[in-house]
């Protein structure tokens, strides 16, 4: 039996699963809700024959997605996809997003971006007025990351944020490592007055390969309850 947190995001993931249509090119996001997209179209596939590309935003999702019997290409290959189906860690009302909690933002990033559609999984909690409390990850280069810190420290000066405190991603006693081998700097800003401004600004500084905050990306959220209910929001 799945807790009711699980119920809401499988029902998110099912719902979304539906969109994916035969012969689509199809972005894989990361995360536990993402996780339950894999299997969802693990079974379409299996049940009704569904064919589609499939390509995975780390390689976490590559995984589950062989083990689900999805073959899996790679952006290279496939240049642009149809639709990108991925979780998030906040959502505001725009559909502005906080997302590598799971540490995989930058691949994300990338997949969605290459899509004609992104689609946001989630259960309900994700949604939030502001975005903030949940730390911002940046995506940093191990080359001098202390300076890249400190740079976005400074940076943070002046910009309508309400904490500044930032820490080192940990993986028990190293520094955690991206699935392009970079260590993530999360940002505990409380409060992102301005999200497109912050995402801009940090990505001018040397030594930053991507923030977290996604803007204008967005195009549909799914959010899941958990009694199944499901609202779609475009
Ligand atoms: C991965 O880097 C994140 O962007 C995930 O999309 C996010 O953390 C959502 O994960 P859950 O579905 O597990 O909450």
């Amino acid at each position: 039996t799945l807790s009711p947190i699980d119920r809401a995001k499988f029902a998110a993931a099912h719902r979304a699963a539906a969109m994916v249509e035969p012969g689509m090119k199809v972005g894989l996001g990361t995360g536990s809700t993402a996780a339950w997209l894999v299997q969802c179209l693990g079974e379409r596939q299996r049940d009704e024959g569904l064919r589609f590309t499939a390509v995975p935003t780390s390689a976490r999702t590559a995984d589950l997605a062989r083990e689900a019997g999805i073959e899996v290409g790679d952006l290279g290959t496939a240049r642009w996809l149809d639709l990108t189906i991925d979780g998030a860690d906040q959502i505001d009302r725009e559909m502005n997003l906080i997302k590598g909690g799971g540490g995989a933002h930058l691949m994300e990033k990338i997949v969605a971006t290459a899509s004609d559609r992104m689609v946001v999984i989630a259960d309900a909690s994700k949604e939030v007025e502001t975005l903030g409390a949940f730390p911002l990850p940046v995506e940093v280069i191990p080359f001098g990351w202390q300076v890249t810190r400190m740079l976005i420290e400074e940076t943070l000066v002046g910009l309508d944020v309400l904490g500044r405190e930032t820490t080192l991603r940990m993986a028990g006693d190293a520094p955690y490592r991206t699935d392009q081998g970079n260590h993530i700097v999360d940002l505990h800003l409380k409060r992102i007055g301005d999200p497109r401004q912050l995402g801009l600004v940090l990505n001018q500084i040397p030594g930053v390969v991507e923030n977290g905050l996604f803007t204008d990306i967005c195009d549909a959220t799914v959010i899941g309850h958990s009694d199944g209910r499901v609202r779609v929001r475009q």
